[in-house]
């Protein structure tokens, strides 16, 4: 089978300064695949580098058999790729309605384009808060908000970066609810996290990034029993 996603030899940075050297990974449609790493290591810049907001330096980028290592994030958007970055984005002034009916206008027209009531319907926590504005909501509720935009704007591929961070431990467990009900409804996801528990507990599979290579790659399962991987390279400890 094709991946959805592949990343062939992804070299990339910012100036004279390389973060990434030569990263490979592929992510299959039906997928939640999870981007682990330290700090610093490169998971943002590698979301960046598939969204054509950061361009590569080498290698390619392919999806659904198109490689599109040199389209612009506005056209990698329509292809059915999307991003919720860390700071989440979304438009604090206008309602919770309004910034979903924004996404609509643009994006791409795949067959996972959601509606608002789709939306309503599937993330109770925004249907409460409608017509509340987008700084009235909580830090879970924008995250929520977020990932939503991004279904109502046709992602097949939804790119979350560092859904939880921030939130109580409660919330957390609402975002990664939410998580699931979008995989269940047929859309792929590639998710970096920091919480690297929150990340096992989700993905299908997991990629591990350090010195701007993918150095492992591995079940969840596998991870959790690979104490030496985990500790060296995520700075955690499952043995508790
Ligand atoms: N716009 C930028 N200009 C210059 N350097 C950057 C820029 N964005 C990130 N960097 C640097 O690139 C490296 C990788 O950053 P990146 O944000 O991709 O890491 P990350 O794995 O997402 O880290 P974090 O866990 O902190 O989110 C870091 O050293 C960072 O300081
Ligand atoms: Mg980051």
């Amino acid at each position: 089978m094709t991946p959805m996603l592949e990343l062939d030899g992804i070299e990339s940075g910012y100036g004279e300064t390389r973060v990434l050297g030569g990263v490979n990974a592929t992510v299959d449609e039906g997928e939640v695949v999870a981007l682990v790493g330290r700090n610093g290591v490169g998971k943002t810049t590698t979301l960046r580098t598939i969204l054509g907001s950061v361009e590569p330096w080498a290698g390619t980028v392919t999806y659904r058999g198109e490689d599109i290592t040199d389209l612009g994030d506005v056209e990698t958007v329509q292809r059915g790729i999307g991003l919720v970055p860390e700071e989440r984005r979304i438009f604090p002034g206008l309602t919770v309605t309004e910034n979903l009916e924004l996404a609509s206008y643009g994006g791409s027209e795949t067959e996972n384009r959601r509606d608002l009531d789709w939306v309503f319907d599937t993330f109770e926590n925004l249907d409460e808060r409608r017509e509340n504005r987008g700084s009235d909501l909580s830090g879970g509720e924008q995250q929520m908000l977020a990932i939503a935009r991004a279904l109502v704007s046709g992602a097949d591929l939804l790119m979350l970066d560092e859904p939880t961070e921030g939130l109580a431990p409660m919330i957390v467990d609402r975002v990664m609810e939410v998580i699931e009900d979008v995989r269940d409804a047929g859309i792929t996801v590639l998710l970096v996290e920091q919480n690297v528990r929150v990340a096992l507990d989700l993905a299908d599979r997991a990629y591990v990034l350090a010195h701007g290579e993918i150095v492992h790659e591995a079940t969840p399962e596998e991870l959790r029993a690979d104490e030496e991987t985990v500790e060296r390279y995520l700075g955690v400890s499952f043995a508790d």
